[in-house]
C-alpha cells in the first residue's frame, strides 16, 4: 500500500474543492465530509481506485460501496429508477437516504462499488462541499465511511486522520458532521420498499412521503452480506440498557439517566445521534473495562441508534 503525508484542508478554504476533485481525478482517494459522516471517496468509474478503497479499509470485497451522485439524473443514468423510487428522491433528496436500485445494463460504474449484485445503491447528499465535489468531477463518487474496516464511523476530519492518516493524500475538513450516523438504506424492488439499515430518515417518514409501507429486512432475505458483518466495534466492551456506572465502567448517559457524558440531557434523539460516535471514541479513549450506556427509545432515530449500539455491543470476531 502506498504512504501519503495526509493533507487535511478545510472546506472553507479557497481551492479545497478543486485540490479534492484533482486528486479523484488522478485516482487517489479522498476523505470528505458528507451531512452524516464522513465518506473515503473514489471516481466510482475507475477500476483501480475502487480497488484502493478496499485495500486502504481492508473491506472485505462482498461488502459493495455507496454511489454518491449530484442529482436524480446523474443517478438515472447507473440504476434503473422505477416511479416509486422517483418519487422517494423527490421527497428525501439531497438527504441522508440511500436507494438500493437495479443496476442499468451497459453502467459504467467500476464493478466492485457493486461487489458483484445487480443493484447498486445510490444517494445524493445534502453536504454542499460532498455535492459540489461530485458536480465538479462530473462524475458519480463511490465512498463508504472513512473508517478502517469495523470500527466506528468518522463524525470529524480528526477522526478520518487517526484511522486513516498516511494512507491516503487528503482529508477535506468540513467540521463534525451534522447526523452523526450512516444514512438510512432502503431496497426498491417491484416497487415494494424494505429497511435494510435504519438512519435518521426513518421508516415512517418515508412511508408518510410516499404514502407506501416499508418492510422490515429482518422479515426478509438479506439482501448484502456486509451489513451484518459490521461491528462497529470500539476498543472497549460495551454493556447496553445500563441504568448506573458499576466498577471499572464509564457511563454514557441519555435524559435522566446522567452519567460521566449524557447523549442528550433532554432526552432529544437527534441530539444523541449527533452525539453517539463521538462520545463512544472519546470513551474509548479513556480506556475503561467496559463503556455502560443507558437505554435509548426505540422511536424514530431511536430505532437507528439501537442498531449501531447492538453491533457496537455485539461479541468480536477476533
Ligand atoms: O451515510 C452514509 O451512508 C455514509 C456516507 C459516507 O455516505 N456511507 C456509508 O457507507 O455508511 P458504508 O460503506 O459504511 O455502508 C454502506 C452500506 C454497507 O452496509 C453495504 O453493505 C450497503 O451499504 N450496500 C452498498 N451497496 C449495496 C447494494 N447494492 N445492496 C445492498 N446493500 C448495499
Ligand atoms: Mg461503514
Amino acid at each position: 500500500m502506498a504512504t501519503f503525508k495526509t493533507q487535511v484542508v478545510s472546506d472553507r478554504q479557497d481551492g479545497a474543492i478543486s485540490l479534492a476533485v484533482e486528486e479523484l481525478a488522478r485516482g487517489n482517494l479522498v476523505a470528505i465530509p458528507t451531512e452524516t459522516v464522513y465518506g473515503l471517496a473514489a471516481d466510482a468509474t475507475e477500476l483501480c481506485a475502487v480497488q484502493q478503497i478496499y485495500t486502504v479499509k481492508g473491506r472485505p470485497s462482498n461488502n459493495p460501496l455507496i454511489c454518491h451522485v449530484a442529482d436524480i439524473d446523474m443517478a438515472k443514468k447507473y440504476v434503473a429508477v422505477s416511479p416509486l423510487a422517483n418519487r422517494v428522491m423527490q421527497f428525501f433528496w439531497p438527504g441522508p437516504l440511500t436507494l438500493v436500485l437495479p443496476t442499468r445494463p451497459g453502467f459504467a460504474i467500476a464493478a466492485p462499488v457493486s461487489a458483484g449484485l445487480d443493484t447498486i445503491a445510490v444517494r445524493c447528499p445534502r453536504s454542499e462541499t460532498a455535492r459540489q465535489i461530485i458536480i465538479e468531477l462530473g462524475r458519480p463518487i463511490a465512498a463508504p465511511s472513512a473508517n478502517p474496516s469495523g470500527k466506528l464511523s468518522p463524525t470529524s476530519a480528526d477522526d478520518v486522520l487517526q484511522g486513516l492518516g498516511g494512507k491516503i493524500p487528503l482529508i477535506i475538513d468540513g467540521g463534525d458532521t451534522p447526523v452523526g450516523i450512516e444514512s438510512t438504506i432502503v431496497g426498491i424492488v417491484d416497487e415494494k420498499i424494505t429497511l435494510l439499515r435504519p438512519g435518521s430518515v426513518t421508516a415512517d417518514d418515508i412511508t408518510a412521503a410516499v404514502q407506501t409501507p416499508v418492510f422490515d429486512r429482518d422479515s426478509q432475505q438479506i439482501t448484502a452480506p456486509g451489513q451484518l458483518e459490521s461491528h462497529y466495534a470500539p476498543s472497549s466492551r460495551v454493556r447496553l440498557n445500563a441504568t448506573e456506572q458499576q466498577a471499572g465502567e464509564l457511563l454514557i448517559g441519555f435524559g435522566e439517566v446522567e452519567g460521566v457524558l449524557n447523549l442528550s440531557p433532554s432526552s432529544n434523539l437527534e441530539e444523541a445521534a449527533h452525539n453517539l460516535f463521538k462520545f463512544i471514541r472519546n470513551a474509548d479513549k479513556r480506556n475503561p473495562n467496559c463503556i455502560a450506556i443507558a437505554p435509548i427509545p426505540n422511536q424514530g432515530v431511536g430505532i437507528a441508534i439501537n442498531d449501531r449500539l447492538r453491533r457496537a455491543a455485539a461479541p468480536r470476531n477476533q
